[in-house]
């Protein structure tokens, strides 16, 4: 989400699914397998990944997601012909503005992401206000794992197996009150362990909002992990948002906050430049970036620079589950 350094020449992501049978077959059995161990054992896995992160530096993977992923969903939406992004282009070409601009810096410098012990708290309009440690998020609904597209609104895109759940698990324990129309998502920002906390390049800590109806559809994820492990840290770890029918900048990384409110948030990208990243964001073929169009994009890992660019979906394909929330909606206006 490049917006004063085009240099790159690259644009960037949003997500969406897709899950060819055989991908999803095979996923299942393994995080089946993965599924014999108890919470525990899923702790034991972070423990094991904050060694790698320690030690290792970049390169390591995390581990695997042992107890966390207790049933595997196919989601249905975009096409089912997309190939799996590879691992090692989703956990290397990364937009994650605390550790750097260049998609390459968050897979160098990330390891430094304190993530535990961790915990997001909950507040605003909402009945039970509570803090939920790490622990507790991972007991709280069962994993699942669920292939969506991101399309980044830079115009690349990458397809990638998530593991989570429905942030309306999390909505529906804290009970918003009726005046709540609106979620705020704010991103950890610890200008000791992430550098470019600090800099001019954003407002600090990164934000981003939904819609209460668009944060409780079943589609926007809660994420603890990716490819049956452990979210890598600079894929947002220990936990981040995945809204595969919006660009990909409104899928907050590395959550500590999660706040209803009555009042439209602002979001980081809103505060930098209102004109080019509306609160929508939906990703919108017909819609073009003030600077770009949005009508094609790159698919990371599986296309080479030459390549034919795809055809962007509606709503990054997932059309059928999320239009109706913005029927009526002049959506140049809301963009
Ligand atoms: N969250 C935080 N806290 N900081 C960021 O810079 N970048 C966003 C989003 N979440 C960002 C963030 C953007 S622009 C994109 S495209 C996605 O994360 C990238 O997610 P990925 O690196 O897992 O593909």
């Amino acid at each position: 989400m490049l917006i004063k350094s085009p240099a790159d020449g690259f644009e960037h992501p949003v997500p969406s699914e897709i899950t060819p049978q055989v991908i999803y077959h095979g996923r299942r059995r393994m995080l089946q397998q993965l599924a014999t161990g108890v919470a525990g054992v899923g702790m034991a896995s972070w423990a094991a990944r904050d060694g790698l992160a320690q030690g290792a530096g970049w390169g390591a993977r995390p581990g695997k997601l042992t107890a966390l992923a207790a049933k595997a969903t196919a989601v249905e939406g975009g096409t089912t012909s997309d190939k799996v992004t590879p691992y090692k282009d989703a956990s290397s070409y990364n937009n994650f503005y605390e550790f750097g601009t260049d998609k390459a810096d968050p897979a160098v410098n990330a390891h430094t992401l304190p993530i535990s012990p961790w915990a997001v708290e909950v507040e605003g309009l909402v009945k039970k206000p509570a803090k939920f440690s790490l622990e507790d998020l991972l007991k709280l609904s069962p994993m699942e794992e669920r292939i969506y597209r991101l399309r980044c609104v830079e115009g690349w895109s990458m397809v990638i197996p998530w593991v989570g759940y429905s942030l309306a698990e999390l909505i529906k324990k804290v009970e918003p009150l009726g005046s709540a129309k609106y979620v705020e998502f704010v991103s950890l920002a610890d200008p000791k362990t992430m550098p470019y906390v600090g800099s001019r390049v954003l407002d600090w800590p990164y934000l981003e909002g939904l819609r209460l109806d668009e944060a409780r559809h079943p589609l926007t994820l809660l994420g603890f992990g990716m490819y049956g492990e452990v979210m890598p840290n600079q894929n947002g770890a220990p936990v981040r948002l995945v809204v595969p029918w919006k660009y990909g900048f409104k899928s907050g990384k590395s959550i500590v906050k999660i706040r209803f409110t009555e009042k439209l948030p602002a979001t980081a990208w809103s505060k930098a430049a209102a004109n080019e990243y509306g609160f929508y964001s939906n990703v919108n073929p017909q819609v073009d970036h003030p600077r770009w169009s949005q009508a094609t994009e790159r698919r990371i890992g599986e296309d080479g620079l030459f390549a034919k660019k795809r055809k962007t979906l509606m709503f990054n394909g997932y059309e059928a589950q999320v239009g109706q929330l913005y029927a009526g909606m002049d959506l140049k206006k809301f963009y």
